[in-house]
């Protein structure tokens, strides 16, 4: 039987250059170091180094499972790394998301989000990271509800035949820590009837029920429940498998042209439009936003990420595709920065803020205290 591979993506915000924007190059050369070591100790088979806004992304491929003790170690302490680095030249909120002192065997619930899948790797294996910056889990859920339940956006739900067996859908209520599975297309208005409440559920894994295995996981960490208070969001990452009784790439680009309203803008508190774009292109310009969506594009083949870079280059060197970069989402992009700047003029009233439980910030238990004795029964 053919080893079963891991691709793993290890998420982080530990430090930015003049604000929450984005990380100094020499911490993410720091990652590459001691990703390239893990590669030569045998834990890795294959990374690639990224960002989005002021977070470091590590996508990691191996054949140590899902919540491998060395790969995520291995995380953590490329993390820490940086972390130091970014201490070293005063960086904002160095080592912000390293919520514990020392690596305890697994990097959920202690700061850094994640992300893995393990499948076994067809003949061809297109794989689609997406990234976002000042939002939180739940912004996929509306995005992934098109690709795997809408064929107004999928086609291949209606004309392919291992698509049309339909997804399950592993989602996670946040709040209270549980998981339910639900099958589409059976269950899809109680699916969404579930998705729709993006304070609270959101979809952490899809399965193919036409035997493919794991088609998408997100990272659903929620570093407030995580602290036991909001200390940052969660930025969450997306990793989808493509083609062939999955999705098309272009099934999965698609709602991302449309305007989509998501948490987590400025101080974890607003709504804002999703901004879709380059890494390169993902510093927080306008308000601290608005709130960026990243895609990012490999090959699998037998474990090692391929690009567009030459043929068995060194592991870690590689030119993704870059899906968001190219000028037909100019559209989607001045579409947000319009919604953006329709929610901004609201200013702190909501809807341009969020509901009282979802705010990562707010003033309004002192407020509340202070008003104590001047509040009076209305007649
Ligand atoms: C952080 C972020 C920012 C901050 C804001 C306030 O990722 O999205 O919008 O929340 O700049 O940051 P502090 O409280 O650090 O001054
Ligand atoms: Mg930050
Ligand atoms: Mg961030």
């Amino acid at each position: 039987m053919v080893q079963k591979i891991t691709v793993s993506v290890i998420k982080a915000d530990v430090g930015s250059v003049c604000g929450h924007t984005r990380p100094h190059p020499s911490m993410l050369d720091k990652c590459r170091e001691n990703l390239a070591d893990g590669v030569k100790q045998g834990i890795l088979e294959d990374f690639y180094v990224t960002r989005v806004g002021d977070d470091i992304n590590l996508f990691m491929t191996h054949y140590k499972g899902e919540n491998s003790k060395d790969v995520h170690e291995l995380a953590w302490n490329s993390f820490l790394d940086a972390a130091k680095v970014a201490k070293s030249m005063k960086l904002y909120g160095a080592g912000q998301d390293l919520l514990s002192d020392s690596f305890s065997g697994n990097i959920r619930g202690a700061g850094p989000g994640s992300a893995e899948m393990e499948f076994a790797e067809r003949d061809s294996e297109p794989i689609l990271f997406f990234m976002a910056d000042k939002t939180e889990p739940s912004a996929y859920s509306l995005p992934l509800s098109r690709i795997y339940l809408d064929p107004f956006t999928t086609t291949g739900l209606v004309i392919d035949a291992r698509a049309k067996k339909g997804f399950d859908f592993e989602v996670h209520d946040v709040m209270s820590h549980k998981k339910v599975t639900m099958s589409s297309p059976e269950e899809t208005l109680s699916i969404l009837s579930l998705l729709g409440d993006t304070s609270r559920y959101a979809i952490k894994k899809v399965f193919s029920r036409a035997g493919l295995g794991t088609a998408a996981v997100v990272s659903t960490d929620k570093l407030n429940l995580t602290a036991g208070k909001y200390v940052g969001k969660d930025d969450p990452v997306c990793v989808c498998r493509a083609q062939s009784g999955l999705p098309s790439v272009g099934e999965y680009l698609q709602p991302f042209m449309n305007t989509m309203l998501v948490a987590g803008w400025m101080r974890g508190s607003h709504y804002g439009a999703f901004f879709p774009c380059s890494p390169d292109h993902s510093d927080p310009t306008y308000f601290d936003g608005p709130p960026r969506i990243c895609c990012l594009g490999f090959q699998l083949c037998n474990g090692h990420l391929q690009g567009l870079e030459s043929i068995g280059s060194k592991a870690g060197v590689h030119t993704p595709m870059d899906f968001f970069a190219n000028s037909e989402w100019d559209t989607a992009r001045n579409n947000a920065v319009k919604a953006s700047k329709f929610m901004r003029s609201h200013g702190p009233f909501m809807p341009a803020i969020l509901g009282p439980e979802e705010m990562e910030y707010t003033s309004r238990p002192e407020v509340l205290n202070a008003l104590k004795k001047r509040f009076e029964d209305i007649e």
